[in-house]
């Protein structure tokens, strides 16, 4: 076992951690982040970093041996998942009872597979969600700065309703259209300039290439090059990859202490370390933060952490649905992999969807239309300490997710009517599924701002110990969430270097 001390730790690589230290740093405050992925930057045998979604390799995944994509299958055909080696690779499904969360693996977090899909919320639903925290701040500072520090741009309009690349999305757009329903774009973190280039043949394809959740080789500007970048360029924060946090505990003189394994890439502990800090910043997502902490009230590690650590966990109200359209209504065999375009639906008084037109980039035609449902679903989940298994069991059944299915159903119901097609129901697993309602990639709670930790992230019952990142957020925002996740982390650190870290 070795020991060091740093000032502080960040624990975890995604935006709120990113947002944390950045900013820690450019106080001067020397900070350690601890990753328990890898650092992408290096490429394997094929010349790339990543591996493509068509044929995935051990690289797509955190330890599994066999692949496990959102579509599980095709025609109810498993043609869609690869066996693999277990290895740590860059998405995780992480298996609760009755729901399946992705999460991202390695220096970035999520923003090494999501589809960078970079939306501002609505500032009512904002206001209803986070009452306590000033809109008129977030719209006005927090929200602008995120865009900006995310590199968040827009697709060009012309080019949108030209290029074969974007037919899927027009389509939906028309068929959405003539159900009354109205489509916006969505803005990304995808570089849409680098992305003209590959349609012209002019740069390495990667958008254009199927490249998307098993991590983008080229477009993408994921944390690892803007926010965890501008970190290190601060000369005050090192990041350490591979080394995953397995438990906290306090000094009596109020330091912290966290029990560290280090892995390589093949899952063997190759060393045990005892890591000490002033200031303790829980960024390990929604799953990972509530998980440490849940860990450290039960076991007696941290005894003060309030009833409220591990409630008010929610998927966003995310569901899937795929569409078959009629044979002389193709989508396109060619599919951009970033999604640009969303139903808005969520002025809708009974039943509010925001639902993205994901792509299915398949490299033939399917005709499917697809979408990925961001529904208003007041249903919660809370995270229980297992002892057996020392692991967060997450409390959630699937019929809490009915709300959620309801609510897509009703869009969906309307479209197809208005034009005469149906869904399809071979997309989600051997069964006949038409609603993906047991998988989530947007998990959110589980440390709630205001209840777990007070209105800017310190953990209630405890001294400069804080949560920064999707744990904060009740269990819904109405759109894909990192956007706000970055904004709110911009928010706290603020107010958190002025008064406990320069303070101190
Ligand atoms: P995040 O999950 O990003 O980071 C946590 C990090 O901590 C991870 O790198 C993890 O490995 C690490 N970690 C966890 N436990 C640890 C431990 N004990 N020790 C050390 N490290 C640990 N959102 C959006 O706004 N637009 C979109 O288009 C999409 N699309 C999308 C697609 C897919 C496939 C996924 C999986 C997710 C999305 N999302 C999304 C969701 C978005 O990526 C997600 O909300 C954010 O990444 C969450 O950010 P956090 O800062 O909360 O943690």
């Amino acid at each position: 076992r070795s020991g060091s001390f740093v000032p502080a730790v960040v624990i975890g690589t995604g935006y709120g951690a990113a947002v944390s230290a950045l900013r820690l740093g450019e106080a001067g405050i020397p900070t350690l982040m601890l990753e328990m992925g890898q650092l992408w930057n290096k490429p394997a045998d094929d010349g790339n970093v990543f591996c493509g979604m068509l044929s995935p390799d051990r690289r797509s995944s955190w330890f599994k041996s066999r692949t496990e994509a959102p579509l599980g299958s095709f025609l109810w055909l498993d043609v869609i998942n690869r066996d693999i080696d277990p290895y740590a690779g860059v998405l995780d499904k992480v298996h609760f009872d009755q729901m399946s969360v992705y999460v991202g693996r390695g220096v970035g977090g999520g923003s090494l597979v999501n589809g960078g899909m970079a939306v501002v919320p609505k500032r009512s639903y904002f206001e209803e969600v986070l009452p306590r925290v000033d809109a008129a701040e977030m719209y006005d500072r927090y929200f602008p700065r995120a865009n900006s520090m995310l590199k968040v741009n827009h697709i060009d309009k012309g080019w949108f309703e030209e290029t074969e690349w974007y037919k899927f999305a027009r389509v939906s757009r028309e068929q959405a259209g003539k159900a009354g329903l109205g489509t916006t774009f969505v803005p990304n973190v995808y570089d849409f300039d680098y992305m003209r280039r590959e349609a012209n043949g002019e740069s390495p394809k990667s958008a254009l290439a199927t490249e998307v959740i098993y991590g983008n080789n080229h477009g993408k500007q994921s944390l690892d090059k803007t926010y965890l970048a501008a970190a290190l360029g601060t000369g005050k924060v090192t990041i350490e990859t591979l080394h995953q946090v397995r438990a906290i505990h306090q000094q009596p003189d109020g330091s912290y202490v966290l029990s560290v394994d280090q892995i390589d890439t093949a899952g063997q502990t190759v060393a045990h370390k005892e890591i000490s800090c002033r200031h303790l910043f829980l960024g390990a997502g929604s799953l990972g933060s509530t998980e440490l902490l849940v860990r450290a009230r039960d076991t007696g590690a941290l005894p003060d952490l309030n009833a409220e650590v591990g409630a008010g966990w929610g998927p966003n109200g995310n569901i899937m649905t795929g569409r078959a359209n009629h044979v002389w209504n193709p989508t396109g065999a060619h599919q951009s992999s970033i999604p640009a375009l969303g139903i808005d639906d969520w002025n809708n008084p009974t039943a509010p969807v925001f639902a993205e037109i994901a792509p299915m980039p398949a490299g033939l035609e399917t005709w499917v239309s697809l979408y990925l449902a961001i529904t208003k679903n007041p249903e919660r989940g809370t995270f229980v300490y297992d002892k057996a298994t020392d692991r967060a069991a997450l409390r959630w059944t699937r019929d809490q997710n009915t709300p959620a299915v309801n609510a897509a159903r009703s869009l969906f119901d309307r479209i197809n009517k208005a034009n005469g097609t149906m869904y399809r129901y071979d997309l989600f697993g051997p069964q006949l599924k038409n609603f993906s309602d047991d998988f989530c990639y947007h998990p959110l709670g589980g440390c709630v701002l205001g209840k777990a930790t007070d209105g800017y992230g310190r953990v209630a019952g405890y001294h400069n110990l804080y949560v920064t990142d999707g744990a904060l957020i009740p269990g819904s925002i109405g759109v894909n969430p990192f956007v706000t996740i970055t904004a709110l982390a911009e928010r706290n650190i603020e107010r958190i270097i002025a008064e406990d870290v320069k303070a101190a």
